[in-house]
């Protein structure tokens, strides 16, 4: 392990993908694995942070010296992550969150009828949380987001990160098998100030350390 430069700073990561109910059996879901936000997690821990991971319907072991506080839906994972944002140094929205939620989640299963064709699924917004939690941020406070582009990753990745108004942003290009649910990741991390860290093909704690560099750069700014 490097030096301890993240020592004292509280960081707060989500990892995994939400689960938007539908009844009490069903879900609409995504397929993240929450391996880069663990990824995130454990070399944070390593380097001296106080690390909380907002884990969404993962299937990982549990870092050592980390907390993990578990949610299923985007509104619980909000929940969670704006409560935590308050105490937060470094807020890392690593988590798959589901744009969209089933308009009416019912409290019985759904049941199949004979001769009758089901109602369609109406769907509502969710809130965007990395957008508020910028919205939102203390002084001093970095707000980092993940994006998965498949095409423009660049031109694409600088109009979210305006959009956004977070501090960092690492773009990923998808497709092709790369990222989900993989060890290995490629990715481009841009910081807000125009800066740009290219991450070459490599492990997903490779990604973070670079990640944690950049940040903490945005933290000697402030
Ligand atoms: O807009 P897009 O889904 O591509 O943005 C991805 C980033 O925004 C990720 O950091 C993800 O965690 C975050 N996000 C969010 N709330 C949403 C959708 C995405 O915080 N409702």
């Amino acid at each position: 392990a490097g030096a301890p430069d993240l020592a004292g700073r509280r960081v707060v990561i989500s990892a995994g993908g939400t689960r938007e109910p539908l009844d009490p059996v069903r879900y609409l879901g995504n397929h993240s694995s929450g391996k880069q936000g663990y990824a995130l997690a454990r070399t944070a821990q390593a380097r001296g942070a106080e690390v909380t991971l907002v884990a969404a319907n993962t299937a990982l072991p549990e870092p050592a010296g980390v907390r993990v506080e578990r949610v299923g839906s985007a509104g619980e994972l909000r929940a969670a992550m704006r409560r935590e944002a308050a105490e937060a140094d470094v807020l890392v929205m690593a988590a798959a969150v589901a744009d969209f939620r089933p308009a009416r989640t019912v409290e019985q299963k759904i049941k199949k009828r004979d001769g009758v064709e089901p109602d369609p699924i109406a769907l509502v917004r969710n809130p965007d949380i990395l957008a508020e939690l910028s919205a939102e941020r203390r002084p001093g406070q970095v707000v980092v987001g993940f994006a998965a582009e498949t095409e423009n990753v660049l031109a694409g990745g600088r109009a979210k990160l305006a959009r956004k108004g977070c501090d960092l942003l690492v773009v990923n290009e998808v497709g092709g098998g790369l990222a989900f649910g993989t060890d290995e990741n490629e990715a481009v991390i841009l910081d807000a100030d125009g800066g740009e860290t290219p991450v070459p093909l490599g492990p997903k704690e490779a990604l973070a350390d670079l990640l944690w560099d950049a940040v903490l750069r945005r933290l000697a700014t402030r």
